[in-house]
């Protein structure tokens, strides 16, 4: 795997804004219990990006029993066993967005505001950079006004807002919005497209 290197620092240790202890570390296979506990303490309309009907458990098992961290790498956050925030970055192998890596944020409801996801999206952005991307893109219906906020605080600037243009799992249509960031490559790993 292209990243064993890269991901040799986890499990590693971090601390919350309110000086709590969490732990950091790739999904594992036995995840699937938890992830899914956490998936549903998020209210629905927040997880639109995520594709699939999470309230089926064997997805959820499916997803941690066969990960391809080069392509989707899920970082959680634990704080005693449980998972309190996930942020995974896609990675397209191939084609004209092979250099423009795709992250998702979610942190628990009853966790927010403490650095969850910047902790998490301070790892995936190092983690890009050694993986010599360009480009990160996050991608949010343009309702979750608090997220597009956070992610702006975060360093990613609007790039599209398309009216109407996603649909959710009861068909009903929502405007897309596009955020982009740029990375400094390291030259050391800019390999990209090569
Ligand atoms: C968006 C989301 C991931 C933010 O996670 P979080 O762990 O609460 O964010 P953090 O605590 O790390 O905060 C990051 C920054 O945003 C600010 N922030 C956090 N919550 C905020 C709020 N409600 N309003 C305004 N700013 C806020 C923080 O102060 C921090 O800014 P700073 O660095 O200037 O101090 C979380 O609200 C969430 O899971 N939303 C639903 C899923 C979603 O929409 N994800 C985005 C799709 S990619």
């Amino acid at each position: 795997m292209l990243l064993d290197h890269t991901l040799e620092k986890y499990p590693m240790t971090s601390r919350l804004k309110d000086g709590s202890s969490v732990l950091v570390r790739p999904i594992q296979r036995r995840d699937d219990k938890r992830l899914h506990k956490f998936l549903m303490a998020v209210p629905e309309v927040e997880r639109l990006f995520i594709k699939n009907s999470i309230a089926d458990r064997s997805l959820v098992q499916n997803w941690c029993r066969n990960q391809d961290f080069d392509q989707n790498l899920p970082l959680l956050m634990l704080q005693g066993g449980k998972i309190i925030g996930e942020a995974t970055l896609h990675q397209r192998l191939g084609g004209w967005k092979r250099h423009i890596g795709l992250i998702t944020l979610l942190t628990h409801p009853d966790y927010r505001g403490r650095d969850v996801s910047k902790i998490l999206l301070t790892e995936l952005l190092d983690i890009s950079r050694q993986c010599g991307l360009h480009r990160l893109e996050a991608e949010l219906n343009g309702e979750r006004k608090i997220a597009l906020n956070v992610l702006s605080r975060l360093g990613f600037q609007k790039l599209a807002d398309l009216s109407d243009y996603v649909l959710d799992m009861q068909a009903v249509t929502h405007d897309y919005v596009l955020l982009g960031m740029s990375l400094k490559v390291d030259d050391e790993y800019a390999g990209v497209g090569d």
